[in-house]
């Protein structure tokens, strides 16, 4: 919701915010929005009936963004996930968590992760929140973040050709 005396706020993707969070995800992640993973069919899956099937056919029941805003000039400098697993029925996974460089900071990713948390623990159906990181020097900042939050690694392994390890994390809830 929008609070004036904030510098930021939260709220859910929609089609009017789609397009620059898809921007700023391309800009932080290039390498992940051009694989198997592209956010932009996820994202745009999740604002229609239809995507929505289509996502729970391909094993994800569940699936939820946010975006983060500017107070002043409205553009997205954020974005978060949260999604369920046909094969995981014990966690919540948190996913495409970015903030803009121009941003960071300000406390805008732990703002983010805690959205998606409490989400999570709202809806009170599973025992974990659960996410999976790399040793990308890119994402250097958010291990920090996830080890200050209380988010342990529970299993590596190798990502597949990108020379860095996959990091899987989770917090009982
Ligand atoms: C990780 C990321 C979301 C953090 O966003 P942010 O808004 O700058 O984070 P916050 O300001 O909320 O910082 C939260 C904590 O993270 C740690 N942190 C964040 N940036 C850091 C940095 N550059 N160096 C060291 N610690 C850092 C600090 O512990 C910080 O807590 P503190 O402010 O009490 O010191 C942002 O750096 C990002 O988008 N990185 C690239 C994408 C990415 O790695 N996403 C996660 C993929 S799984």
């Amino acid at each position: 919701m929008k609070h004036e005396l904030e510098p930021f706020y939260i709220e859910p993707l929609s089609w009017k915010n789609l397009r620059s969070a898809l921007n700023l995800l391309n800009r932080v992640f290039p390498r992940e929005s051009q694989g198997g993973e592209r956010p932009f069919v996820f994202f745009t899956a999740t604002l229609c009936s239809v995507g929505r099937l289509l996502l729970k056919w391909k094993g994800y029941p569940f699936v939820s963004y946010w975006v983060a805003r500017d107070s002043e000039n409205g553009a997205v400098v954020g974005t978060v996930g949260l999604y369920t697993k046909a094969d995981d029925d014990e966690a919540y996974w948190g996913g495409w968590m970015c903030v803009d460089p121009k941003a960071r900071g300000k406390s805008l990713g732990m703002a983010l992760s805690y959205r998606a948390m409490v989400e999570a623990t709202k809806r009170g159906d599973r025992k974990y929140a659960r996410l999976y990181t790399s040793t990308d020097p890119n994402e250097a900042a958010a291990q920090i973040m996830y080890d200050q939050m209380g988010l342990e690694v529970y299993r590596e392994e190798d990502e597949p050709g990108t020379g860095y390890k996959r990091l899987y994390r989770q917090i009982e809830l």
